[in-house]
């Protein structure tokens, strides 16, 4: 694995970041042997450099048409015929930035989730002009790499991941905004509710699961709470200042801006037992 950021530096210190991570691996017997993978991850000098014989490219730069745009002529300019490229886009549908580029047919949305080494669903999202078999190598090479591809089968703006968790956190906020519980009782309900089954199943199974008939029956018991939730939710809140205002105190009185970093380590060495976890009864 190649490295390019372009502010000098960056990229060095995501090296010295993936060691700390690879060392909490090692800790939690999810790898071995840190020294070889950290051997096979180098920072290079320039893009031309980072993208010399790579087979692969993962573009991340900023969420910015703008910035996608200008980075995606220069990858085009140095990459080989056959490099596939993913784009990291969290939302931006991939024409937006690589219409007219000439490698547009080996170019897709590969959205990862955070942190993607630790949380294994990567989106595939092609875009009109991406060609079968991109798709195809590039969902091949992240199930190789141990990612969890899902696919769409056509262009949808802002993918499927953060549709789903959209709507969650826009009933989120407006509990809260109408004052009916707090902040962190709403994590508690998911961290210590929906959450759990969430760890190893899906909306849809955990429904099939939750009638004795399955799937249908529970659509039958519950169909007209669900209707009644989206009838009160007919009209589209938007996260106002003042309510974001609010949450951000919540928050902060929890966990102090200065210790996001150090609570991120800790979500991270969660999810590595998670992961731990998961490795012991995955084929289940
Ligand atoms: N953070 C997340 O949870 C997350 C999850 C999934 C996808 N994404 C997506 O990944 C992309 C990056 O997100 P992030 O959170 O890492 O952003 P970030 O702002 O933390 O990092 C972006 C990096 O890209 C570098 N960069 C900008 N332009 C560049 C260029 N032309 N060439 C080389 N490097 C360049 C910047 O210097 C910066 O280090 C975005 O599209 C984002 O939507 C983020």
């Amino acid at each position: 694995v190649s490295l390019f950021d372009s502010v000098a530096g960056a990229a060095a210190k995501a090296r010295d970041l993936i060691g700390d991570r690879l060392s909490d691996l090692v800790e939690y017997d999810l790898i071995e042997d840190k020294a070889s993978i950290t051997a096979r991850i180098d920072v290079a000098e320039d893009l031309a450099a980072a993208l010399k014989d790579a087979i692969y490219v993962q573009e991340s730069a900023f969420e910015r048409v703008d910035v996608k745009q200008a980075l995606f002529f220069d990858i085009d300019k140095v990459i080989g015929k056959d490099t596939l490229v993913g784009s990291s886009s969290s939302g931006i549908p991939s024409p937006a930035f690589t219409e007219h580029v000439a490698c547009r047919d080996r170019v897709l949305i590969a959205h990862q989730d955070n942190p993607p080494y630790l949380v294994p669903v990567v989106e595939l999202v092609p875009a009109p002009w991406t060609s079968p078999d991109t798709a195809r190598k590039v969902r091949a090479l992240m199930v190789r790499v141990g990612q969890k591809p899902v696919e769409t089968t056509r262009e949808i703006e802002d993918f499927i991941l953060n549709r789903l968790q959209g709507v969650l956190l826009m009933e989120a906020w407006k509990l809260v905004a109408d004052g009916l519980v707090s902040a962190a009782d709403v994590d508690r309900t998911i961290a210590d509710g929906l959450g759990l089954r969430w760890g190893f199943m899906g909306p849809f199974e955990t429904i099939d699961l939750n009638a004795p008939g399955g799937v249908a029956d529970y659509a039958r018991r519950l169909g007209p709470l669900y209707q009644s939730i989206a009838a009160s939710r007919a009209t589209h809140d938007v996260w106002d200042d003042t309510l974001i205002a609010d949450v951000e105190r919540q928050r902060r009185a929890i966990l102090p801006v200065g210790k996001l970093g150090e609570r991120t380590a800790w979500r991270d060495r969660r999810l590595m037992k998670l992961a731990k976890a998961r490795a012991m009864s995955l084929d289940e």
